[in-house]
């Protein structure tokens, strides 16, 4: 628990920068598993920071991000391929094909859903996965009723979400009513997690996350079971712990 977001997201960004130093002075690229979102944003910020001082390079990064709206052209402002290039890839050194985020617009949602959970595993698998919360205790999007094992599918979004997002959107109508996603499995089966989550309005969810029953009804709950996941929260967000 940390006194402000800020704090917690310079912490995190030091360890992350750390991490990718680590992994590339092994000989190989570090795989992050990316996320959007309001949350986050703090986070790309002092990764931008720390790159600007010369103190990390992401020439030897692999990204995957966790998902995308069904139904969006990259080029639409709302798309998470332009938030992740607004919020962090036009401003560091990541090679454009090191990128990796689902696609909005596309024929047979299956065989890229494959051909995703394949390009990370032929990665080398996720070294570490950044996630958000969402009211709905979802990671990724992964709505209630998302089985512990599930792999990256189209999901429906929950009404709450679509609200959630409904001003970005400019309306609720706006919001698309479908996504494609990472499953739990595929994020649980990354090496290290960091949840972030900031505020009172997260509290509740934060609560049930990590201290009520492991259960498909709160995705973020499955974390509770993993070896190397921790919450950075700040005073809010953990205000019912
Ligand atoms: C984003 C994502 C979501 C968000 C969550 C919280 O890629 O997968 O799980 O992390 O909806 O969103 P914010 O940060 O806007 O409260």
């Amino acid at each position: 628990v940390f006194r402000r977001k800020e704090d917690a997201c310079r912490q995190l960004a030091l360890d992350v920068a750390g991490l990718i130093e680590s992994i590339n002075a092994s000989g190989r690229p570090a795989v992050l598993g990316l996320a959007t979102g309001s949350t986050p944003i703090p986070f790309y910020k002092a990764l931008i920071e720390l790159h600007q001082a010369g103190k990390v390079s992401f020439q030897q990064v692999i990204t995957f991000n966790l998902d995308e709206y069904l139904g969006l052209p990259r080029e639409h402002p709302e798309s998470y391929w332009s938030f992740m290039h607004r919020q962090l890839f036009d401003h560091i050194d990541i090679p454009a094909d090191h990128i990796h985020l689902p696609r909005g617009i596309v024929d047979d949602v299956p065989a890229h859903c494959r051909e995703y959970e394949q390009a990370i595993a032929d990665a080398g698998g996720i070294d570490f996965q950044l996630l958000g919360i969402g009211r709905t205790g979802h990671i990724g999007f992964n709505e209630p009723g998302s089985p512990r094992d599930s792999r990256t599918r189209e999901i429906h979004l929950d009404p709450i979400t679509r609200q959630d997002a409904a001003p970005a959107f400019g309306g609720l109508d706006q919001v698309p009513t479908s996504a494609i996603t990472m499953g739990c499995g595929t994020i649980l089966a990354a090496r290290r997690i960091a949840l972030l989550a900031f505020g009172s309005h997260k509290a509740a969810i934060v609560k049930d996350a990590l201290q009520g029953p492991i259960t498909d009804q709160v995705s973020a709950s499955f974390l509770q079971e993993h070896p190397d996941a921790n919450f950075y929260l700040d005073q809010e967000a953990s205000a019912e712990l």
